[in-house]
């Protein structure tokens, strides 16, 4: 298998093969991740929650991305491994380049990814001009949650929707080569995903993105409380299927298991591929 660019992520969505990421913090599941087929892992700063159990992704600091950038990169082969620039690491377009060289030069990540529209759209030209690929990322934006008040769904009322569209439009004429959309109705991320030449990932974003991302810990269920209602368990739904009895049991085979973790993550892309996950209950408008 070829190793996953930019370019051969602009194929899949070319020819209509939805692309596959999920978060990965670390060699053993990038190992994982990679055997199951999943084309992107992100390093996202989410690990300050599932990893670190902090309450946000705020505290997340520039050292820890990159080493748990480097824990991913030195494992992964041909899979594209994109390092979330944590919260005010590239405030400024300066403090922004000397962030991507930490994270692609220390971390050996292939691209970067921020969180906002508008303010940003200097800093994308300039990380792109240096040679840094960037991932945008709108709607939820989690670095923002104390502005923002709380985690909910963007994009609802028509003024905001529109605002994520241009703001999508500029990000993607300054050079980005991938937009994350979390948590917004699925009409606009499919009118999005239409628009753009740019693959559209979505996370609680309906299933007529590009691709889908979850993060790792939810689709193995090993969020503590209730996990967001747009994930879902994979490795409980394999163990409901084996209990039925339609399929096998057998954790003892390294290559050809068909329960554990490596088979959910399997489940996870065949579903991402045919268009099965995001379901409607996955949905959130
Ligand atoms: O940090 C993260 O896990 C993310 C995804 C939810 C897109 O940014
Ligand atoms: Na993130």
């Amino acid at each position: 298998a070829r190793t996953i660019t930019t370019t051969s992520l602009r194929a899949l969505k070319q020819r209509g093969e939805r692309i596959a990421c999920l978060t990965c913090y670390d060699a053993a599941f990038a190992r994982v991740l990679e055997r199951s087929g999943v084309e992107v892992l992100l390093v996202g700063d989410s690990l300050g929650m599932v990893i670190q159990g902090q309450p946000t992704t705020v505290p997340v600091t520039l050292d820890q991305m990159v080493y748990h950038s480097r824990c991913v990169t030195r494992a992964a082969e041909r899979s594209l491994v994109i390092a979330d620039m944590p919260f005010m690491s590239y405030a400024t377009p300066e403090r922004a380049v000397a962030a991507a060289a930490r994270l692609m030069g220390e971390g050996g990540a292939a691209m970067v990814k921020l969180e906002g529209g508008e303010p940003l759209v200097e800093t994308v030209a300039r990380l792109t001009a240096f040679g840094a690929p960037v991932c945008a990322h709108l709607g939820l934006l989690p670095q923002s949650v104390h502005q923002l008040g709380g985690y909910r769904v963007q994009g609802r009322e028509a003024a905001d929707a529109e605002r994520i569209e241009t703001e999508a439009l500029a990000l993607q004429d300054a050079g980005a080569s991938l937009l994350i959309l979390e948590c917004v109705p699925s009409a606009l991320a499919a009118a999005l995903a239409q628009r753009l030449r740019i693959p559209v990932i979505g996370i609680g974003a309906g299933n007529r993105c590009d691709g889908q991302v979850l993060v790792l810990h939810d689709v193995l269920g090993l969020t503590p409380g209730a996990a967001p209602r747009f994930s879902k368990n994979f490795l409980a739904e394999l163990a409901s299927v084996a209990v039925a009895g339609s399929a096998s049991v057998d954790a003892s085979d390294g290559s050809g298991v068909a329960f554990g973790i490596e088979a959910a993550i399997k489940g996870y892309v065949e579903a991402v591929k045919s268009g099965a996950f995001p379901a409607p209950e996955h949905t959130l408008a």
